[in-house]
């Protein structure tokens, strides 16, 4: 049989960091509201000439090193972001570039905060099919750039960064299960509704959202499609060693771990820092349990996430 394991993370975040209460001097919100409801304290906002593929290639370059070997062993690249450099080419042709590799296949995956989840399962099917044998799977958002700043509502809660991770063939199970659901009839409820026309933006491109009904649907979708994962592999909640879950909110994630019956002790959290960085977030949150040493050879990982358009999911991996 063929699998596929993950055998090296990076992760990158844009020097500058925007604290709550850098928020409380320019929209009218307060650093213990934005704590008690969120969990966010900061989140990091790329400088003005860093393009998503830029945050991108940084995580890239620290994958591909943290996995032995080198940009031209890349035979596929996945690319997740909501906030692509343009409108085309694919990030993931432009990264491939800044990579100096002409030989991996490239194209993005556009599945929003789910977008990781997305790219991992599209890459662990090239890879058992025999299509690719060495994948690089990048989430990478600048979202600070679709945030209307005037309105605390939405500016509170996103930031910019990027994780990647090398996916290898293998003999022996990594990726053990992916579960990815979509429900297009939501989509009204969290997007940047914006068109382009004529070679402007029609209507608005910020990030609009319904908060109340989107921390409905992610509490139900996240705790139901985790079960489905751990389900389709005979396990509980509590055989998990770590849960990473997309960093939205403190206490969406909170309630999906006490739904599954494990303690925060076993969740990796960056929500505090990072704020939500949307496909970014699962990679970044991985990349930090793995270089601090949390994460050992051997060890069961939940990853879920839930986002715009709306799509969900999770994934099962052995270490
Ligand atoms: O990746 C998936 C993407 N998004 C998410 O997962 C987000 C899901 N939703 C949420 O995380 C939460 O719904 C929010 C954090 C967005 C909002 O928290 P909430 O507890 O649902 O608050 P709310 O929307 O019910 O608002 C409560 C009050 C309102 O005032 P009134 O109407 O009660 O007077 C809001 O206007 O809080 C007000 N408010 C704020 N106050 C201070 C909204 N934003 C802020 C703010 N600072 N930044």
């Amino acid at each position: 049989m063929i699998y596929s394991k993950i055998i090296g993370t990076g992760s990158y975040l844009p020097a500058k960091t925007v604290t709550n209460y850098d928020l409380e001097k320019t929209v009218d919100t307060t650093h213990d509201w934005i704590v008690s409801r969120t969990g966010i304290s900061e989140r990091h906002v790329a400088a003005e000439n860093e393009m998503s593929s830029d945050l991108a290639l940084h995580a890239s370059i620290r994958a591909i090193e943290a996995a032995g070997l080198k940009a031209a062993d890349i035979d596929l690249v996945i690319v997740a972001t909501t906030t692509p450099d343009h409108i085309f080419p694919s990030t993931a042709c432009v990264l491939q570039d800044k990579l100096g590799n002409k030989n991996a296949i490239a194209f993005d995956v556009q599945a929003v905060c789910s977008g990781f989840i997305y790219a991992l399962n599209t890459a662990d099917l090239y890879i058992r099919d025999g299509q690719a044998k060495n994948a690089l799977i990048v989430g990478t958002e600048v979202l600070s750039r679709i945030l209307n700043w005037d309105d605390r509502t939405t500016c509170v809660l996103f930031g910019d960064g990027a994780g990647a991770v090398v996916l290898q063939r293998s003999d022996t199970p990594g990726i053990l299960s992916a579960k990815l659901h979509a429900d297009g009839s939501q989509r009204c409820m969290l997007s940047a509704p914006g068109q382009i026309r004529d070679g402007k933006i029609d209507g608005e491109a910020f990030i609009k959202m319904d908060g109340q009904g989107v921390f409905k649907f992610a509490v139900k979708s996240l705790s139901e499609v985790a079960e489905e994962v751990l389900a389709a592999n005979n396990m509980k909640g509590t055989d998990i060693d770590w849960m990473i879950p997309h960093q939205a909110n403190i206490r969406i994630i909170e309630s999906t771990a006490k739904k599954l019956g494990l303690g925060m002790d076993k969740v990796v959290l960056t929500v505090a820092t990072h704020g939500n960085t949307s496909a970014a977030s699962i990679p970044l949150a991985l990349d930090t349990a793995v270089r601090d040493g949390r994460i050992k050879p051997g060890q069961h990982l939940l990853m879920e996430a839930v986002g715009g358009g709306f799509t969900w999911g999770a994934a099962l991996i052995r270490w």
